[in-house]
């Protein structure tokens, strides 16, 4: 790094942050939540290391911002035990509560939720490096996520409260939880991605155990009490320490119903498998993913150049969705990388808080080195960081490099770099993209820039058994969250939407009978004396 690095006055000194966003005292959290009580954890705790370095008179250090529990895992088992004891096989009085009571929980915790949103956006530009408004954002994002799952389950339910007569069978069918679910979340949106599927869960009557992501993970602590609170003890429990140790006895021990995970497909794949009997695990998971952008030969070039470069840059390119290779048509590959750097300049790059920031401190340690390996190896077999200041880095900020021309021997051609740093690929004729897509591991998006209609058919019609979402002329996205958002090969299992995911963390039951006088009259009692939580006409207002 040299003077006119771009990174090299990025990082403030501690007495420099404004005020309101000083992250205060060192916070070394030691209580988890477990049987509906915060426990105090004895044992070691883990250094939290902001992505956010601070510079102490020329020295550049990561700030240690607290320290999280790392249980151990009988403590873990003991989470588990818990939530095993408050689902009590069905008949719990969570699982057995009546939908408009559950909805009042969730409500109540919503509520509490919302009152922690400044504590919960600090940590997510300290813990994550994400910048003040998509930080806000996450947490409104996922406020409104939680009210449109109650608006959804009220539907869902609604539809559920009559009878259907087919065939000479009278039946009401209800929708009731598995039992015991585990959520992990992924760090690159700890709260909302965690949060998109353990809502549901919750909702739908099961009961939970909850790891937070490897990062992000003392921002949950605002909402311990919230969770305590709100739900009967055992419903919500909140464990924190490696994966390895807490997650590993808890899937051995055969007793989880439902694993929500958002991670690697080689994590994901891992933990399935100490499951003494997969068939009885109802699996929802959101995996790796390296979404194309492709950029046709007659395309609107400004367009296509904002929307790649949101698209590979937004959080730094540490999305899911982020599209993560672009190929780009030969005859206007010269033209596109010329303006997309141009483009790229224009981000600015700086902390979190400050205005108008779009580039921001990495919160893995070693992604830098990992970033430089992969443009080393791309370099080293033809490609160029063809744009000013490319792969400059300092401690965690690393500043974007756009490498072109990428070629398939590369590393960064196939492998997930979630980080910024944006191959750029050429083709020459559209089969050589329809090979990549029908040929690639993963199959979660895809962009397609263009305006030749024949073109963007042809590409639309040879990836719509490859991918779950196809996006025309615009970056890849998961949301609206009511839309599906789902992925095929290593991708995703399941799909996940507002009202996909109530379906995802339940299922059907039925009662059904003769559709005969007797049967008329025995239901006909039931319900008339409200005798039964499942087989009733209830309607939620
Ligand atoms: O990291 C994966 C997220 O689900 C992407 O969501 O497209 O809204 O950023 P997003």
């Amino acid at each position: 790094m040299t003077n006119n690095s771009i990174v090299a006055n990025l990082f403030p000194a501690a007495e420099d942050i404004p005020a309101e966003f000083q992250i205060g005292e060192y916070q070394e959290q030691r209580e988890y939540l477990v049987g509906g009580e915060l426990h105090q954890w004895k044992g070691e705790v883990n250094p939290i290391a902001s992505p956010i370095c601070l510079n102490n008179n020329g020295k550049i250090e990561p700030a240690i911002i607290g320290a999280t529990p790392l249980l151990d895992g009988d403590t873990a088992m003991q989470a588990l035990d818990a939530a095993v004891e408050a689902y009590q096989s069905g008949h719990g009085e969570w699982p057995a509560m009546s939908v408009s009571e559950r909805i009042a929980h969730v409500e109540n915790f919503l509520a509490k939720m919302r009152e922690q949103r400044d504590a919960v956006v600090k940590l997510l530009m300290w813990e994550i490096g994400k910048n003040l408004p998509d930080s806000q954002k996450e947490f409104d994002r996922t406020c409104e996520y939680i009210v449109d799952t109650i608006v959804a389950l009220k539907d869902l339910d609604r539809n559920s409260s009559s009878f259907q007569i087919e065939q000479g069978t009278l039946a009401q069918i209800r929708r009731v939880p598995f039992g015991v679910a585990v959520c992990m979340g992924p760090y690159n949106y700890p709260l909302n991605e965690t949060f998109s599927t353990l809502i549901p869960a919750l909702i739908m009557g099961n009961t939970i155990v909850f790891k937070p992501a490897k990062f992000g993970v003392l921002l949950i602590r605002p909402l311990l009490n919230a969770f305590k609170d709100c739900f009967p003890a055992g419903v919500v429990n909140v464990i924190y320490g490696s994966g390895r140790t807490t997650i590993t006895p808890i899937m051995e021990s055969g007793k989880v119903d439902v694993f929500a995970f958002i991670g690697t497909n080689k994590g994901a794949s891992n933990l399935k498998k100490l499951h003494p009997k997969p068939h009885r695990l109802r699996a929802v998971l959101g995996l790796d993913a390296k979404n194309p952008g492709i950029v046709l030969k007659d395309v609107d070039m400004d367009t296509a150049v904002s929307e790649c470069v949101a698209g590979a840059t937004s959080f730094n390119g540490q999305r899911c969705t982020a599209l993560k290779l672009l190929l780009v048509h030969e005859d206007i590959a010269e033209q596109f990388v010329k303006q997309f750097s141009a483009k790229l300049a224009e981000l600015k790059p700086g902390m979190p808080w400050e205005p108008g920031v779009k580039l921001t401190p990495l919160p893995e340690p070693g992604k830098a080195a990992y970033l430089e390996a992969l443009v080393d190896d791309a370099t080293s077999k033809g490609a160029r960081v063809v744009n000013e200041h490319g792969g400059e880095y300092l401690e965690t900020f690393y500043y974007p490099a756009v490498l072109y021309p990428v070629t398939s021997d590369m590393r960064v051609y196939d492998e997930e770099q979630f980080g910024p740093v944006i191959p750029i690929a050429t083709f020459k004729s559209v089969d050589e993209v329809i090979d990549y897509v029908v040929n690639a591991s993963f199959g979660q998006q895809l962009s397609i820039f263009g305006t030749d209609y024949k073109e963007v058919a042809r590409l639309i019609d040879s990836s719509a058994t490859q991918v779950g979402r196809i996006n025309l002329n615009a970056q890849c996205q998961r949301g609206p969250d009511t839309f599906p958002f789902n992925g095929r090969k290593d991708s995703a299992e399941g799909t996940l939407s507002v009202s996909d995911a109530l379906r995802q963390f339940s299922i059907r039951t039925l009662v059904a009978a003769k559709y005969n006088k007797e049967s008329k009259e025995l239901i006909s009692e039931i319900i008339r004396n409200g005798e039964s939580g499942f087989l009733s006409t209830d309607f939620i207002f």
